[in-house]
């Protein structure tokens, strides 16, 4: 009993430590009612009417003979014909030899970076990747995991000149290297120059010893060609070894697909224990995915995805024309197309809680989640919002920071 009493007070420590530096994690539930400028459902999906009659449609049309759970691990009782199905609809939708669907992008993530490289390859990772792509990588058997500067195709070139120069198997091209690369990114929002760093990598790994795994998540629904991407947007896939679509944000789901060629796939499901010790997916999540990737392929997310550009640029124009602000209270960044926007301010906390007690959900962003030094509030838009709440948003901004400096006039 000693003992545990002594970790509990090592997990109290731990949270005040936490508190102490005003990073302490806590979950919290919408108020009803309250504007949505924080959650990934970036075409508003979740809440769309005939996203919700279609599922229906799905899950009712099928006979009692489909199980609603899966029953186990894909390879084991977990496998269907209609995820098997799904797997080609999808690949085809994005243009890909094939897919493989995982429970979530974080479990997609874990399975392909802790498994794909091999023992002597080197992993190049953005520096701004994911935090679940970080997990894969540490269970990864890969030589050397070695970031570079965010969305730089120079630092890319940088750090990978130096592999070469100082390791003959990766210039000789007996070992490999994977760049990790998210197509949008979430914190920021910001697009990565993909077709730059494929330019880099051709450059320098002439041999093809150079494999692109990207991450798709933030870009899927909303980007590209009927909402298939950033990378079939630059129509760049054949460049691409893997690339990780995720259906919990814009898709207004659960999961995610890894699309690749057939042989990873196999290999995947060989050893990707992210995939090979858990349950499926159940049928439910199934068809919520069908459904989405219907509406996709159908066009019927067009004009949401027409509303929310519409917002993004009245979002935009509003900034400008309001745009007062100190800079040393608040300085919004913001890369053009995105829905994402960073309110950088040294109070996110503050801010963020003056926003929400108008009725405005939006979160402040803390170290880890983001460097030290790069709090913010991230603002989402979504094709459900309205140019009047964007305005009164903005107008509760604006007086939070006159607010702000007017209490602390020496910033
Ligand atoms: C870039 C990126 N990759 C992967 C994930 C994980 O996806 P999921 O939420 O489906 O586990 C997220 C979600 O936070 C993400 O932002």
């Amino acid at each position: 009993m000693a003992s545990s009493k002594s970790l509990l007070n090592s997990f109290q420590a731990a949270l005040q430590r936490r508190e102490a530096k005003s990073s302490r994690r806590r979950l919290t539930v919408l108020p009803p009612g309250s504007v949505d400028f924080s959650s990934n459902d970036f075409l508003s999906l979740s809440t769309s009417s005939s996203f919700r009659s279609r599922f229906l449609h799905h899950v009712n049309s099928t006979p009692v003979s489909q199980p609603l759970a899966s029953g186990g691990s894909r390879l084991l009782d977990g496998n269907s014909h209609y995820a098997e199905e799904l797997e080609k609809f999808i690949a085809g939708f994005h243009n890909a030899p094939g897919g493989l669907l995982f429970n979530s992008g974080y479990d997609a993530n874990v399975g392909v970076f802790s498994c794909i490289p091999q023992p002597g390859d080197v992993i190049l990772y953005d520096e701004l990747i994911h935090a679940s792509i970080h997990e894969g990588m540490r269970l990864s058997r890969a030589t050397r995991r070695l970031k570079f500067s965010h969305n730089s195709p120079s630092g890319l070139k940088e750090v990978l000149q130096k592999q070469i120069e100082d390791d003959q198997t990766i210039a000789n091209g007996t070992r490999n290297v994977f760049i990790a690369l998210e197509s949008v990114y979430s914190m920021d929002g910001d697009i990565a120059p993909v077709k730059e760093f494929i330019q880099v990598v051709h450059d320098l790994l002439p041999r093809g010893n150079g494999y692109f795994i990207v991450d798709e998540a933030h870009a899927t629904g909303v980007f590209g060609p009927r909402g298939a991407g950033v990378i079939q947007g630059l129509d760049v896939q054949k460049h691409m070894f893997i690339r990780v679509h995720t259906f919990g944000k814009a898709l207004a789901s659960h999961g995610a697909i890894v699309l690749c060629d057939s042989l990873t796939r196999d290999y995947l499901i060989n050893y990707a224990r992210s995939l090979i010790y858990t349950t499926a997916l159940a049928f439910p999540s199934l068809a919520s995915i069908r459904t989405a990737y219907e509406l996709l392929q159908q066009e019927e997310t067009e004009s949401l995805r027409q509303n929310l550009k519409h917002l993004i640029q009245h979002f935009r124009a509003r900034l400008k024309e309001i745009q007062p602000a100190d800079s040393s209270i608040l300085e919004v960044d913001h890369f053009p197309d995105s829905p994402i926007f960073s309110f950088r301010s040294p109070f996110p906390r503050d801010l963020a809680t003056a926003c929400q007690q108008k009725g405005f959900i939006v979160r402040a962003i803390m170290p880890p989640t983001v460097p030290a030094g790069k709090e913010r509030v991230r603002v989402c838009l979504h094709a459900g919002n309205t140019t009047k709440e964007i305005d009164d948003f903005l107008k509760v901004v604006q007086e939070w920071a006159a607010q702000k400096k007017a209490a602390v006039p020496h910033l």
